[in-house]
């Protein structure tokens, strides 16, 4: 077993041990200290458009349910029977006016109270029922549809976990002219033998992991990767930036190489139905300066808030470790209210071509993470290199760190946020 001190010192500026990849010790304390207590994403409001609607996951381990109940709030319970504690969920989604335990029969509502238990004659005088409904999540909290829990009941607040990358949800929702998203679409999910950490943001690996997407990329746009929409955006001359936002939330940003093919990315939206309308009104609903870089964000945006949300491309993915080396992550495509049917066609092109059931990007990853985690296995030389960049970052007024998309800023701000929780007492 490790002593917590020990944890600051697996995660140094320049190198990181690889036990944190493999120590089931490890493994536990990041479910007592991180998944049990910090501020977790669970999902998005938008996946439950009607009451009644839910989705079961978990917290770390505690299996929750985020449900819209029939008043149209909504809430993220415990999925747990207030008679023994069995789960009283036993469906991923679904719509449910009420949840109805497997073992004993009690009956909980959408909303959250006991509606009914059989045989109440046997509970006696002193059984009230509205002692025993369902237990909400000791925090919840939701910014821009994004809902957030936390097991924990005190803490720092949403706001101040999000710290600088709240405006980074902003472009995700924003990429609406009504603000607003659709994400009834569907989820896609990847399993993979490898420990959760290594779901990250690394604009280094492309080149390589990804090259057979990023050739027949190039074949179509006749051999040159910047007749694409946004050129090469991970050339280390594309000007596109990495970024550690604090907290370990962390952004690949590839604006300044979009806004300089801004001209090229809308060309290709104004060859779609309609797309001049969807031009047209993010102008009026944001200015043309703005509504200009939020298109450029629309396309791909690579945003990951700490520990377990990415939104990449048009997707929304939250990752949930099962143990050390096991982890699964589900990817939800985010579609666009407000805009022609043809914007929406085009985000889901885009999700399935390279994230989703028909690219190669995810099953990449999750080799890449299999055998990432098979290299580790024994202890020798099991310090690894984290320092692409650090010579060349700089830090912002506001704290956060500016390296270029190839440098491991990224990684050493998604580790310094690993530290900072499993050291928080
Ligand atoms: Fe749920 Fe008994 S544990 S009704």
């Amino acid at each position: 077993p490790h002593a917590l001190s020990d944890y600051a010192h697996l995660v140094q500026p320049d190198r990181v041990h690889s036990a944190i990849y493999t120590d089931p010790a490890i493994f536990e304390q990041e479910m007592t200290r991180i998944f049990h207590r910090a501020w977790l994403c669970v999902g998005h409001e938008a996946e439950l458009p009607n009451p009644g609607d839910f989705r079961a996951t978990t917290l770390g381990r505690q299996p929750v349910i985020m449900v819209r109940g029939e008043d149209g709030q909504v809430r993220v319970f415990m999925n747990r029977c207030r008679h023994r504690g069995m789960t009283v969920c036993e469906t991923e989604t679904g719509n449910a006016r009420f949840f109805t335990c497997w073992y004993h029969g009690w009956v909980y509502r959408n909303t959250g109270p006991l509606q009914d238990v059989p045989g109440p004659a046997g509970y006696g005088a002193d059984f009230h029922k509205e002692d025993f409904g369902l237990t909400l999540v000791p925090r919840q909290a939701s910014y821009r549809g994004f809902v957030f829990a936390s097991l924990a009941p005190t803490g720092s607040t949403l706001a101040e976990h999000l710290g600088p990358a709240a405006k980074y949800l902003d472009i995700y929702m924003d990429a609406s002219p009504v603000g607003d998203i659709d994400v009834t679409a569907g989820v896609h999910r990847t399993r993979y033998r490898g420990n959760w950490k290594f779901v990250g943001m690394d604009g280094y690996h492309p080149h390589y992991t990804h090259r057979s997407v990023l050739d027949a990329w190039r074949r179509r746009s006749g051999g040159n990767m910047a007749d694409t929409h946004h050129g090469d955006p991970f050339a280390d001359e594309s000007g596109n930036l990495t970024r550690d936002l604090g907290n370990g939330h962390v952004l690949l940003d590839f604006l300044p190489g979009r806004m300089g093919n801004l001209d090229r990315y809308l060309a290709t939206l104004r060859k779609l139905p309609q797309g001049e309308d969807y031009i047209q009104a993010m102008h009026t609903a944001y200015g043309e300066q703005r509504g200009n870089e939020l298109l450029a964000w629309a396309g791909d945006p690579h945003v990951g808030i700490y520990p377990n949300l990415q939104l990449i491309g048009v997707q929304i993915r939250l990752v949930r470790p099962i143990s050390v080396d096991e982890t699964e992550v589900l990817m939800f495509p985010g579609l666009l209210k407000g805009v022609p049917a043809s914007v929406n066609s085009l985000r889901l092109r885009q999700h399935e071509s390279f994230y989703g059931p028909s690219g190669a990007g995810s099953p990449d990853d999750a080799e890449l993470f299999e055998r990432n985690q098979e290299g580790l296995q024994a202890s020798v030389e099991p310090w690894l290199y984290l320092a692409r960049g650090l010579n060349r970052e700089r830090v912002e007024p506001d704290g956060t760190r500016v390296g270029l998309v190839g440098d491991e800023t990224t990684q050493r701000g998604q580790l310094r946020g690993w530290a900072k929780l499993m050291a928080e007492a």
